[in-house]
């Protein structure tokens, strides 16, 4: 039997079209924005990887140390037959899960969702070279939206790390747990990565780093928008900016515009004009509370079963189990 499947669920011009409508949607709005997922081209996440290991940016690490202490207890809690990861990516937090659930002897299923192919069959290869008899069914889909795609295997841990479920609003996050819920099975268990409120004085300089490699990330999105777009954004006519919105408890990236100046989006057709000052928003990042976690759990269905902070306190896994 073939041990690595890749199997895309994505209409055939689903990036270029939803690129299209969120940059149109986006950039005709009022304030302007423009959705983080478009930062990830190829360039942008070697730029994310190296956010990873920047001094300031503690939640790739934070998260990491919490699944060493706890992967085997998940492993132990859960008995998971099938692994689903949604936005894998790299997928190297993963391997962590797979081996103590290997180590277990449930799992017989990984599988990653993403829509970047190449991130997709690079991680998989290596995984099934390293762990014969596992089973790498990948598949290509927006997680936010297709979760019906997903197999209904059995016993199954879906896991959700790195925090990227704080780069929804409470709304749109609220609909994705629900459709999460309703996508699996009484039984199944959810594995949530997220990071906590803590001093504005540690979150900003994790989001503005004096590298300067997150606002190189923050700018990669108008590389994005001009290549695939035909725009003519100037990188150096817009500045970084992050800051904490102590109301909404998120951490929000902007661009602001340092000048008066049109630019020219020949793909939509479109002219957009920006002011001095101007500030287009290209990220939340919300950061949360336990008590506020299992609420929203609690709301979608999910009923919380361990959860676990690394020793600094800074970032939690949440481990809940559909009801
Ligand atoms: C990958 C969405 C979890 O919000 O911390 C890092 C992305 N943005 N630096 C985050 C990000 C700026 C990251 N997530």
């Amino acid at each position: 039997m073939e041990s690595l499947t890749l199997k895309s669920h994505l209409p055939p011009d689903f990036l270029a079209d939803a690129l299209r409508a969120d940059v149109s949607a986006g950039l005709t709005g009022s304030p302007k924005s423009l959705p983080p997922k478009w930062f990830y081209d190829e360039r942008g996440s070697i730029l994310f990887e190296q956010i990873t290991r920047l001094e300031e940016y503690y939640p790739t690490r934070a998260e990491r140390e919490i699944l060493v202490a706890r992967a085997a207890e998940v492993a132990a809690l859960t008995g998971a037959v099938t692994l689903v990861e949604l936005g894998s990516g790299s997928g190297d937090k993963t391997r962590l899960l797979i081996e103590a659930l290997r180590a277990a002897g449930t799992l017989r299923t990984y599988v990653p969702m993403d829509v970047s192919p190449s991130a997709l069959l690079e991680s998989g290869r290596l995984l099934v070279r390293d762990h014969p008899g596992l089973v790498v069914n990948a598949v290509m889909a927006d997680f936010e939206h297709q979760l019906g795609v997903l197999p209904v295997g059995e016993r199954r841990l879906t896991a959700f790390l790195g925090g990227t479920v704080g780069n929804l609003e409470p709304g749109p996050r609220a609909v994705f747990l629900a459709d999460l819920r309703a996508s699996t099975a009484p039984g199944d268990w959810l594995l949530l990565g997220t990071d906590l409120v803590k001093d504005p004085a540690v979150l900003v300089p994790a989001y503005d780093d004096r590298k300067g490699i997150t606002a190189r990330f923050n700018k990669n999105v108008l590389d994005v928008v001009n290549r695939e777009l035909r725009a003519d954004f100037d990188r150096d006519a817009f500045e970084h900016v992050a800051l904490w919105d102590p109301e909404a408890e998120w951490i929000e990236m902007r661009l602001r515009s340092t000048r008066d100046q049109k630019v020219r989006v020949d793909g939509l057709d479109l002219v957009v004009p920006f002011s001095a000052g101007e500030e287009m928003r290209t990220e939340v990042s919300a950061k949360f509370r336990p008590d506020g976690i299992r609420a929203e759990l609690a709301a979608a269905g999910f009923a919380v079963r361990g959860s676990w902070t690394d020793e600094a306190g800074r970032f939690l896994v949440t481990l809940s189990e559909a009801r």
